[in-house]
């Protein structure tokens, strides 16, 4: 079996962000999207993994990825020249799929634990597609699928009006090879994509077996700012542990589940996890967390940040209040006058803020 992630795209909706960067590089709890994918994937066993790219990102993913030896796997791109939908995602990836069963996630979304039981279920009971499932609160804005007392998908439509359940197809699918002829036959949708949930309701009118399997714990699809403060959220409540490698003054006070890098510094500042603060970052009299990532060597000085996604090498300095923000690399923020204040931003790399 074989794994194919997609990672191209154009990320209108992170925009300025994913601008300048790749969204799936974003550090969520200080760690890439994508990589969660990556290791859930590694988890499972399968060892042969395509990742799909985009000309404006590709080079950033191969570099932070590599050739998978991070993974134990094998991994393989496949340039997607421009991004006309899911489905054309996976024509373009045919020669490297060829006749594989496979696995397909959307790289830029996250959900908890183990995706290993997909996978045995798939390989079990062998239908020609096993799609995850999660029931939402407004399913208008996904697949919607339908489904009878075994299990599978009768019905699927894309963004419905009238939507016949609230079982929204999610990132993550398995596949035989039958989905290619469907994927064949497609015309592009009202949007020019070639849709997969297009492909999917090819399968079921062709009278191909479609199954759906509900996902109970959490996803999330890293699409927007709010996402992305979501995701941070949570997988620092899931996964992190207190663990301090840098150093923290005595003047320093530490409450509940933070991780301090080693080469990092914290000086007279108030760490409320959960949170992380990344290598080589300077902390002065500040208070951090809870719900807070900060990249990589960037600065916080006087000020206090909540509830936000700091990536590398920015500086934070005198700001009072910063809460609820995205900050992206290498961005500046400072406050002139004296008027304390709290701020909620979303900022692309490089950007300079004075308050
Ligand atoms: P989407 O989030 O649906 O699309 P997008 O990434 O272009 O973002 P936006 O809607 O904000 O413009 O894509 C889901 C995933 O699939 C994401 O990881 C990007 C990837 N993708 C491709 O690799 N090729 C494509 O043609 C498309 C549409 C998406």
């Amino acid at each position: 079996m074989k794994a194919l992630v997609l990672a191209g795209g154009k990320g209108t909706r992170l925009r300025p962000l994913s601008s300048t960067m790749a969204k799936h590089l974003i550090p969520i709890a200080n760690k890439p999207i994508l990589f969660y994918a990556l290791d859930q994937i590694a988890e499972t066993g399968i060892a042969d993994i395509g990742i799909v790219i985009s000309p404006e990102t590709g080079e950033s993913i191969k570099e932070a990825v590599g050739g998978g030896s991070n993974w134990g796997v094998q991994i393989t791109y496949i340039l997607q020249p421009e991004p006309l939908g899911l489905a054309h995602a996976v024509k373009t990836a045919q020669e490297f799929l060829g006749d594989s069963l496979f696995l397909m996630f959307l790289g830029d979304n996250l959900i908890k634990g183990s995706i290993t039981q997909f996978v045995e279920e798939f390989n079990r009971h062998r239908p020609d597609a096993l799609i995850l499932l999660k029931e939402v609160g407004d399913p208008r804005c996904f697949g919607v699928a339908e489904l009878d007392n075994l299990g599978q998908i009768t019905h699927l439509e894309e963004k419905p009006k009238q939507p016949r359940s609230n079982l929204a197809v999610i990132g993550i699918y398995l596949f035989s090879s039958a989905v290619h002829q469907s994927i064949a036959q497609l015309k592009p949708s009202w949007r020019g994509e070639l849709e997969i949930t297009d492909a999917i309701q090819g399968l079921i009118t062709s009278g191909q077996r479609v199954q759906g399997h509900i996902l109970e714990d959490w996803w999330i699809d890293t699409g927007n700012k709010d996402d992305l403060l979501e995701a941070n959220q949570v997988l620092l409540d899931a996964l992190l542990k207190r663990d301090i490698k840098g150093k923290v003054d005595s003047q320093s006070q530490v409450i509940g589940m933070v991780e301090v890098r080693q080469g990092a510094e914290v000086e007279n500042s108030t760490l409320r996890g959960p949170l992380s603060i990344a290598e080589g970052c300077q902390i002065k009299n500040s208070v951090i967390g809870p719900y807070t990532s900060i990249g990589k060597e960037t600065i916080v000085e006087a000020s206090s940040v909540e509830r936000s996604v700091v990536l590398e090498n920015c500086r934070i300095h005198d700001i009072g209040q910063l809460e609820d923000s995205v900050i992206g690399r290498g961005a500046q923020i400072t406050m002139s006058g004296d008027k304390y204040k709290a701020v909620g931003l979303f900022l692309g790399d490089d950007a300079k803020a004075e308050l």
